[in-house]
């Protein structure tokens, strides 16, 4: 895609996921948020490689129904699920052993037609909800859990303590 660029020259856009139209004006506005990287050639084109802008995107939200039975719904950014508990003060989730998969103080129930998306638990976080007295087979532990877009509306409970 060319055009002209903010500053009177070319502009091409090699990538751009997240918006299906692109003007100048829009470049504008999201230039100092979403360029990666630019290129000036000496024919005065320049090239533009945009990132994901995180303040621009659809968040996906996601709710933690905590143990005190009250939910909380948040937008979810990059990382663990267990990461966006703690950043958000999810009541019950501790994230202990910070994401390696020992603790089981992150433990999650995940509805069952949620399952697909979630994707399959590993054999070591298998293993160590073995040792879980509160495991069903709902049970993930949300370190393991990279969330995504694909996560909106995702409604998780969080696990009592054991
Ligand atoms: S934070 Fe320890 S198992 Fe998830």
């Amino acid at each position: 895609m060319k055009g002209e660029s903010p500053g009177g020259s070319s502009a091409r856009i090699l990538k751009w996921g997240y918006f299906a139209e692109i003007s100048l004006e829009s470049v504008k506005l999201v230039s100092d948020l979403a360029i990666l990287s630019e290129d000036f050639t000496n024919t005065g084109e320049y090239t533009l490689v945009f990132s994901q802008p995180s303040t621009l995107r659809n968040m996906a939200k996601i709710t933690f129904k905590q143990i005190d039975g009250s939910s909380r719904t948040v937008e979810a950014g990059d990382g663990t699920l267990m990461e966006l508990a703690l950043d958000n003060g999810i009541d019950g989730i501790e994230g202990n052993c910070g994401g390696v998969c020992s603790c089981s103080t992150c433990h999650v129930y995940i509805p069952q037609e949620w399952m697909d998306r979630v994707g399959p638990a590993t054999n070591i976080e298998q293993d160590t909800l073995e040792f879980s007295e509160n495991a069903k087979s709902s049970s993930r532990l949300s370190c393991q859990i990279e969330v995504s877009d694909a996560l909106n509306g995702l409604v998780v409970e969080v696990a009592p303590h054991e």
